[in-house]
């Protein structure tokens, strides 16, 4: 039967519940055959009987018959998808998941059992989902927003740096458009002192490290604005200045794409000058800019400091982090409504335990599992966000699919 059903499959699979199925076959070559994947979905209720044969030999010490697991990091599989279940096996057979005792229960197993296993587990009712834990609920809703949170540490310094570190107080920098690996440097170097200002010493001592990122991602995405202080210098000149000594490192107009070389477009002229300055005497002690400041005499500066105020401030790369629901938006476009996948060859995340989900995470994210798709995924999730996407999906509820084929015209 697998040859001309397998025709069928791109053009329509009938689910149970009447859905359409469209773009199954994306077994993305993992399995060495082909059509068996497709035998796992679309198993006879004999070949389903000898997988659980397969099951109770080999499986249940730590699957259990039902598929329920009751073991910590041991995922539930019950009900998951046939085609993906299969492909898995596949892989630890192939040594793509490292997990010991895995790799062992399949090892030795021919391709008729794998497919008749994975069509057993596939077949029968998915593990009830958690009840919402009050105080996991608690603690979710009380997670801090890092941008909401970076705006209160800045109401203290809005009143030298401008309400949205936009500076219009000639001598104190502009601190929009910078990246926030170089405000976080930046800070830092006043706390320990390789930047030598009292004042910066004393506010930057009175930050936590999470102020400190916070406040950094809170300014990189406000509205870049040039300072609004005047410059004096002639700009006409520190532009060629700029072009011979400096544009290579801090970008065309003063726009930088790198995390650790300062944006200077629109900065303030008085500090730029002071900062200059400073790189000259060695009071700010860099490499890399001592050699770039100690040719300058003070006109040049000056000019330098009136051309890139007056340049236009870019955008920084650095983006609000998602919250959980946006999150579960993008993770259920693959992985379905509410985590139910109805591709049988994506998993259902649904239902799914959270430690065994924290721990899949973790592996995609160091490359110990591998998956294209999941490794750009997961490559993004902060350590929160994991915890707060394997609760999520541990609440919802999994719903079983049967594929059925339709009969062709
Ligand atoms: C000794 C305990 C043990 C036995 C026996 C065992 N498993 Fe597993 N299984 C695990 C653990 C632990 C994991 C999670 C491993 C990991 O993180 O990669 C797992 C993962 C899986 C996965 C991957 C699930 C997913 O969502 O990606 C599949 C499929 C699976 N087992 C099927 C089976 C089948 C079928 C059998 C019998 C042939 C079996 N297992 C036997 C412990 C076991
Ligand atoms: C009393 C005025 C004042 C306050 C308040 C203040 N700053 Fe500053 N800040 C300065 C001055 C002056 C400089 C330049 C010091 C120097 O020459 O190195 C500076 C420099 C900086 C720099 C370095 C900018 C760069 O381009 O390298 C950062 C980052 C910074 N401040 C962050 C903050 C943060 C965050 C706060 C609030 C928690 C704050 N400042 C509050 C006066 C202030
Ligand atoms: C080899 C690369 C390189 C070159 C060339 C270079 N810079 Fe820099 N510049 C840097 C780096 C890196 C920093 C950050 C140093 C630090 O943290 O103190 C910096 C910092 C600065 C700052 C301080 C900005 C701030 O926000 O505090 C100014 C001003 C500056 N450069 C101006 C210039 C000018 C003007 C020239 C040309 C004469 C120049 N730079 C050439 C790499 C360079
Ligand atoms: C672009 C499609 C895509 C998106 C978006 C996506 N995933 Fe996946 N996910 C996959 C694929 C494909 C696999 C199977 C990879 C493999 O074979 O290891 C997978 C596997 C997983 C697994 C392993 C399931 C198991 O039983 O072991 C988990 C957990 C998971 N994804 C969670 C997420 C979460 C959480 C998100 C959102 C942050 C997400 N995924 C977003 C495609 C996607």
């Amino acid at each position: 039967m697998q040859r001309g059903l397998l025709k069928l499959v791109p053009t329509g699979l009938l689910l149970c519940g009447g859905l359409m199925l469209a773009g199954a076959a994306q077994a993305q070559g993992k399995a060495k055959d082909p059509t068996a994947d497709m035998r796992a979905v679309l198993a006879s209720p004999a070949d389903i009987a000898e997988g659980k044969k397969v099951a109770q030999s080999s499986c249940a010490n730590c699957h259990g018959m039902d598929g329920h697991s009751t073991g910590k990091n041991v995922p539930h599989i019950a009900g998951q998808r046939p085609g993906y279940l299969y492909a898995e096996m596949r892989v630890y057979q192939a040594g793509g998941r490292p997990d010991k005792a895995m790799v062992d229960a399949v090892k030795f197993m021919n391709d008729d059992a794998l497919w008749k296993v994975a069509a057993y587990y596939g077949s029968l009712e998915p593990a009830p989902p958690v009840a919402v834990d009050p105080k996991a609920a608690a603690k979710a809703a009380a997670r801090v927003d890092p941008v909401r949170a970076g705006k209160s540490v800045a109401d203290s310094c809005g009143g030298c740096h401008g309400e949205t570190g936009v500076s219009s107080m000639a001598g104190m920098p502009n601190l929009v458009a910078l990246d926030p690996k170089h405000f976080y440097d930046a800070t830092l170097a006043y706390k320990n002192g390789q930047r030598k200002h009292d004042m910066m010493k004393t506010i930057a001592a009175g930050m936590s490290d999470a102020d400190l990122k916070n406040v950094a991602l809170f300014y990189a995405l406000q509205k870049p604005e040039k300072a609004k202080t005047p410059a004096a210098g002639d700009a006409a000149a520190g532009e060629r200045a700029a072009a011979a000594s400096c544009s290579g490192c801090h970008g065309d107009r003063g726009v930088t794409s790198s995390a650790t070389v300062p944006n200077l477009a629109g900065q303030d002229a008085e500090y730029f000058i002071e900062a200059m300055r400073a790189y000259k005497s060695g009071t700010r002690s860099d490499e890399t800019m001592k050699g770039a400041a100690a040719k300058l005499d003070e006109a040049t500066i000056k000019n330098l400091a009136a051309y890139y105020a007056k340049q236009q401030p870019m955008p920084t790369k650095a983006r609000a982090p998602l919250s959980t629901s946006e999150w579960v938006q993008r993770c259920d476009r693959c992985h379905g409504v509410n985590g139910n996948s109805t591709d049988p060859h994506m998993p259902a995340i649904a239902g799914q335990r959270a430690d065994y989900h924290e721990k899949v995470l973790h592996a995609y994210r160091t490359g110990e599992r591998k998956s294209s798709a999941m490794s750009a995924m997961s490559s993004t999730l902060s350590e929160a966000d994991v915890e707060a996407l394997a609760a999520y999906y541990a609440r919802q509820k999994p719903r079983s699919v049967i594929y059925v084929p339709l009969p062709s015209k």
